[in-house]
């Protein structure tokens, strides 16, 4: 928490709002972005780029939160996204998103979600398989259609991360392996496929990532499967898709660099590559999901029960909880909070601060360093705009909450809270 994020009543702001005023006015569990924040990741994004004079993309990986209004911010920033789904598709076009701007991701797409994206335009299919090679090119043939499409490739880089939300190593699921020669095969039967138009390599070694060295050497891996490329096939690449990945601060044991450092070292490897290779410098396109809305995003909680045994950890409990951020549940992820109404209080014990979902492992934040606090408090979880809301669920027929975007002292409500009826719609009686 910084000065600025504190406004004249000593209260927690978010893009200039009151959080105290936002809880009142949607209720809460609330989810809410600071879209300034947002917009200055981007910007930041962009500037390496132009600073380093590279041709580019920064491609928004949707997946870290998806809905209507984030596909309407990242176009009024001129940004491309990824989607992973028929789903997110079309969520973006709900949205009016261009579609020459979308990546459609994924290892497993259906034929359905396939024909889905060449019959919308999407700018370009990332081919992750052989079998998506033959079920694309089908598609193609039968819909008389030409697709640009990229080739997903497993760098073989174990970066250290959680291993769940590892994915270049050279065992992952995704992507053609470049040690056993699947990727050249790959490119020769895209090449030979005269409806697809290949725009480049792809790799994206993991999330949360702080060692640089893990996205230097993927940088490095594809320029020299570029050079490669050109000298057995005579083929160049267009395009380097470099992936997401970059590492964020959720307390204050991560340290990492500003998301758009990892970005000039990448293009600094891929410059100095190149050059070395005399090949000519493709464009280098990025996918950021995490660093972009992560730390953009706060969830806004109610405390109520409170339970204290003499010798042992209290609870303090929230009505959230795994239901709308599962992260610390699957993957002992740490977050720090603060109370709206003071911020800066000092904490004057540590709780367990759980939600109100029926398992013991619904723990938001072990250990929680608070300010002595009451029923009716609302705390504010720091750093949830990533992989929070999008990984949410209705488990114990839960509504999930209400999503506003507050900019500049404004704010906006862009996903309604689930109501009951929303809950049970899809069900029919036996
Ligand atoms: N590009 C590709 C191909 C990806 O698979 C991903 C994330 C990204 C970009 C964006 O990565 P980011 O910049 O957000 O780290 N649910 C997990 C994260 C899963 C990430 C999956 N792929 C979590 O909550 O930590």
């Amino acid at each position: 928490i910084k000065p600025a994020d504190i406004n004249a009543a000593g209260h927690l702001q978010i893009g200039g709002v009151d959080a105290l005023d936002l809880a009142h006015k949607y209720g809460t569990p609330l989810v809410v972005y600071d879209v300034d924040k947002i917009r200055a990741t981007f910007r930041a994004f962009k500037r390496v780029f132009e600073e380093e004079k590279v041709p580019y993309a920064v491609s928004y990986a949707s997946k870290a939160f998806c809905a209507i209004a984030i596909y309407q911010v990242i176009n009024e920033e001129g940004g491309h996204v990824d989607v992973v789904s028929g789903g997110e598709l079309a969520t973006a076009k709900a949205a009016g998103f261009p579609m020459d701007r979308v990546s459609f991701h994924g290892n497993n797409k259906s034929p359905e979600e396939l024909a889905m994206a060449v019959d919308s335009g999407v700018g370009v299919i990332i081919l992750d398989n052989f079998h998506e090679i033959d079920l694309l090119s089908a598609i193609l043939k039968e819909k008389g259609k030409w697709a640009k499409v990229m080739l997903r490739v497993t760098p073989g880089i174990s970066a250290h991360t959680n291993e769940y939300i590892q994915t270049g190593q050279v065992d992952s699921k995704f992507g053609f392996d470049l040690g056993s020669g699947q990727a050249d095969r790959a490119l020769e039967q895209v090449l030979a496929d005269e409806r697809m138009d290949l725009l480049g390599a792809h790799a994206h070694i993991g999330s949360q990532i702080f060692d640089v060295r893990g996205f230097v050497g993927c940088a490095d891996k594809l320029a020299s499967l570029g050079k490669h490329w050109q000298d057995k096939y005579g083929y160049a690449i267009k395009v380097l898709n470099v992936g997401g990945g970059f590492g964020i601060r959720y307390t204050e044991a991560d340290q990492p660099l500003p998301p758009e450092e990892f970005v000039r070292a990448i293009i600094k490897e891929v410059k100095a590559d190149c050059q070395q290779a005399g090949l000519p410098l493709p464009e280098i396109w990025i996918e950021p999901g995490r660093s972009l809305v992560g730390q953009a995003g706060y969830n806004l909680y109610t405390i109520g029960s409170r339970k204290d045994l003499p010798g042992y950890e209290s609870y303090v409990a929230v009505d959230g909880g795994m239901g709308d951020n599962i992260r610390p549940a699957l993957y002992q992820a740490k977050y720090e909070a603060v109370l709206a109404k003071d911020p800066a209080a000092k904490a004057a014990e540590r709780v367990n601060l759980v939600g109100k979902y029926c398992e013991s492992g619904d723990i938001l934040i072990k250990d929680c360093p608070l300010p002595k606090t009451e029923p009716g408090d609302v705390v504010a979880m720091l750093a949830t705009g990533a992989y929070g809301y999008s990984m949410a669920s209705n488990y114990n027929r839960n509504p999930r909450p209400a999503v506003v975007f507050a900019e500049g002292g404004q704010d906006r409500l862009v996903v309604k809270r689930e109501s009951y009826e929303d809950l049970i719609h899809l069900d029919l009686k036996y």
